[in-house]
């Protein structure tokens, strides 16, 4: 599907959604949750500051106990969670915006102070990452995950397609499923966290099945017009890589294209980097590929922005940092007006101070 002359603010149907302009404010995680991840007043206030954007997609949710792996953040798997989601929804409504809910599991990026019963957190195999984890006690050094047993699988899986209808009880739009930045679905994918000897591990196939399994799964609760997917390719963060990446998400877009989904969100490039444009994987390759709408993300300005959409390189573009400090990005970049800096210490850091705007 390729558009020719589009342009940021050319409307654009996106599977069941039709959205006014093609600025998706990307999911950021910013650690301002309820107790039990139970979303709260100022969030709803946060997303709806924010309805302006084509597509809003949440910051990521835990779609159990399990998945949650940092303090602070969301869930979509209790009553609570789904009532306070459901205040976000019809904030975001009110204001005329549409919002998805983005599905996540960490796999190891976790700790035990952060699981159910102390218990350590799951991977795909048994490999410890560098770095650390950020939890109540503050960050803490990763520990060894305990690999996944087959029969495990099932479950999580499950987990996602309940915590996918959770999400459209609570008013979502649709959902993004976050198979990308060395979560438990990007564990599965790529072969430096994923050393399994069962029909989950070795092959391009056998890594493709967790993902595949999960879109299926949460197919049948959600049409697939309401569903999208994060991947990064290239991306090293939560210490992942992958020795062909090419082949790999090749073959996951050829395997996606079977869904007839809303998008594929690309991460071009690596995160929390000075050096994340877009590197060595081509990507143009990958938006040739899939037969959907293909929205890019990464270090976008208004510029790159809009020469990727008249080139066809995207159909869409996610901004995340320029959404913390302009909730009305839309409007500054139709006026070509200078935008606000963000302060990265406010990122994570909880509190008013550079989440809520008062203008
Ligand atoms: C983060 O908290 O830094 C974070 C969370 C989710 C992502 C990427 C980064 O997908």
């Amino acid at each position: 599907m390729k558009s020719t002359t589009a342009g940021l603010f050319t409307p654009i149907k996106l599977g069941a959604n039709v959205l006014p302009n093609r600025i998706v404010m990307a999911p950021l995680t910013r650690c301002r949750i309820g107790a039990d991840g139970v979303p709260i007043e100022i969030n709803a206030t946060y997303y709806a500051e924010r309805a302006s954007a084509g597509l809003i997609i949440s910051e990521a949710c835990a779609i159990s106990a399990q998945g949650v792996g940092y303090a602070n953040t969301p869930g979509i798997y209790s009553e609570a969670q789904i009532a306070g989601w459901h205040k976000v929804t019809q904030q975001v409504h009110n204001r005329g915006g549409r919002i998805f809910l983005q599905l996540w599991h960490v796999g190891r990026i976790s700790h035990p102070s952060l699981q159910p019963d102390g218990n350590l957190p799951v991977a795909p195999s048994a490999i410890l990452p560098t770095g650390q984890a950020f939890t109540y006690d503050g960050p803490q050094p990763f520990v060894m995950p305990r690999a996944l047993e087959k029969e495990e699988i099932s479950g999580i899986i499950m987990d996602y397609q309940r915590a996918a209808k959770n999400a459209i009880d609570a008013g979502f739009d649709g959902v993004e499923i976050h198979a990308a930045n060395g979560y438990l679905i990007d564990q599965f994918l790529r072969n430096s966290t994923n050393q399994r000897k069962d029909t989950y591990g070795g092959s391009v196939k056998n890594r493709l099945r967790f993902l595949s399994e999960v879109v299926s799964a949460v197919s049948k609760v959600c049409e697939p017009a309401r569903i999208g997917i994060r991947l990064s390719p290239e991306n090293s963060f939560n210490d992942i890589s992958d020795d062909d990446p090419q082949t790999l998400f090749d073959g996951a877009i050829d395997h996606l294209n079977l869904f007839g989904l809303a998008y594929v969100h690309i991460v071009e490039g690596i995160i929390h980097s000075p050096d994340n444009i877009k590197q060595a994987f081509n990507y143009d390759k990958l938006r040739a590929r899939y037969q959907g709408r293909y929205i890019a993300n990464n270090g976008y300005d208004r510029e790159r922005a809009e020469a990727a959409l008249a080139s066809g390189a995207a159909d869409l573009i996610s901004f995340g940092i320029p959404f913390i400090a302009n909730p009305d990005l839309p409007n500054r970049l139709a006026r070509g007006m200078p935008l606000n800096k963000a302060d990265p210490s406010t990122f994570y850091t909880g509190g008013m101070n550079g989440y809520i705007i008062h203008q």
